[in-house]
């Protein structure tokens, strides 16, 4: 059986491809510094799928006992989540971003050809599109001309990754471009509930509805759009983890680097979100139009083509499963924590 070192498993898109690899019949071993996520992600993983595997908290930024840990594994690849995410915050900490993202990936290379260990699936984002390309995004158009840290490291990345590839034969490598990530798994037990005031679209939507916060802010009512306001391609995470399944099939018979995009192919508007979301849960969310938000584009989303064809991969969940699930695990979720405060 090939054992896969997830690292960033514990975090939201990684925990959910963990759950898509045991159940493909692959091994993994998680290593995670838990900066954005806890152990028990990792138990959730477990009740789910009803396997063990070793997990590891070390940060990528521990060279030597990232060593240790390939010493310790027999890997056959590796699939690289880990990395800090937040895109204002990036703007706020360059230094931590391109020392966390970059130099954690230059660590993890170097382990891993010390270790003989050449195949790694990298999580890209729509984000190294920049401002300039027509939509749809497909593979071939140019990147890097990014607008923050967080899209420049990813930006960095691909291209080290590309360099290797060209440098050394033996180095396989796939950089799969996602698109807006959202939903939880069907069970519940893991998802996406970010600690402080959510940045993203989804995550602030669950804290209006929860009650948490009294209304969602609608960043631009006036883009070129078919209401005004901005369209993204909202995807399911357990879509996604199926696409790294099929994507990690695929690097075992391929040579050198490719690039996909994870993406439906589909976009939709703020406000489609909010009405879907509505329809799904029962629970209004009032909102109100705010200004745009620096730095964000009116529209995009992917041509899903390429992943289609060349990894016989295709998003299946739809907006309204989305929305289902995002609030399905929430609602576990708030039911599980006030349950620990009555038992306290
Ligand atoms: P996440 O924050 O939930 O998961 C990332 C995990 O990496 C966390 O568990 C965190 O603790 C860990 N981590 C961070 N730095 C580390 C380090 N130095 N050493 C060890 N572990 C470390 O984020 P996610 O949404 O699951 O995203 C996973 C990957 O996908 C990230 O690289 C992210 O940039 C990328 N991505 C995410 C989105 C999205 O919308 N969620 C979109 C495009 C790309
Ligand atoms: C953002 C990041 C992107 C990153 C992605 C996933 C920016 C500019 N881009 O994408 O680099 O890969 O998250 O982490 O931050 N919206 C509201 N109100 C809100 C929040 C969002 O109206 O409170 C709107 C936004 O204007 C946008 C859409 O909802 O039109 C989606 O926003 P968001 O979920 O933050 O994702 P992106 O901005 O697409």
């Amino acid at each position: 059986m090939r054992n896969i070192m997830v690292t960033g498993g514990a975090g939201f898109i990684g925990s959910h491809t963990c759950v898509e690899l045991l159940q493909n019949g692959y091994d993994i071993c998680v290593v995670d510094n838990f900066s954005n996520s806890s152990p028990a992600a990792l138990d959730a993983v477990r009740t789910i799928t009803g396997r063990d595997f070793p997990s590891y908290c070390c940060d990528l930024l521990e060279e030597e006992k990232l060593g240790q840990i390939f010493e310790e594994q027999q890997i056959d690849a590796v699939i690289h989540f880990a990395g800090l995410k937040a895109v204002g915050e990036s703007v706020q900490k360059p230094v931590l971003y391109y020392h966390n993202n970059v130099t954690g990936t230059l660590n993890l290379l170097r382990q891993m050809e010390l270790h003989g260990v050449r195949r790694l699936v990298f999580s890209s984002s729509a984000t190294v599109y920049g401002e300039n390309n027509p939509i749809p995004y497909r593979e071939d158009m140019p990147t890097g001309q990014t607008t923050n840290p967080y899209g420049t490291t990813k930006a960095m990345i691909e291209q080290i990754l590309q360099d290797l590839c060209k440098s050394d034969s033996r180095w396989n490598t796939m950089l799969l471009r996602y698109f807006n990530p959202i939903g939880a798994h069907p069970s519940g037990l893991i998802g996406e509930n970010p600690n402080g005031i959510p940045n993203n679209l989804m995550p602030y939507i669950m804290r209006v509805a929860q009650g948490a916060l009294p209304y969602l802010n609608v960043f631009g009512n006036d883009y070129p759009t078919r209401d005004g306001t901005g369209v993204r391609d909202y995807i399911h995470v357990c879509d996604l983890a199926v696409g790294h399944g099929k994507a990690l099939d695929a690097l075992f018979a391929q040579e050198g680097a490719s690039i996909y995009n994870l993406g439906t192919g589909h976009g939709s508007s703020v406000l489609e979100v909010v009405k879907t979301f509505e329809q799904e849960s029962g629970v209004p969310v009032p909102y109100q139009f705010a200004p745009r938000r620096a730095g964000d584009l009116p529209e995009y989303y992917a041509d899903a083509a390429k992943a289609q064809q060349e990894l016989g991969w295709q998003a299946r969940y739809t907006l309204a499963d989305m929305c289902r699930d995002s609030w399905n695990f929430i609602r576990k979720q708030g039911a599980a924590e006030k349950k620990a405060g009555d038992s306290e």
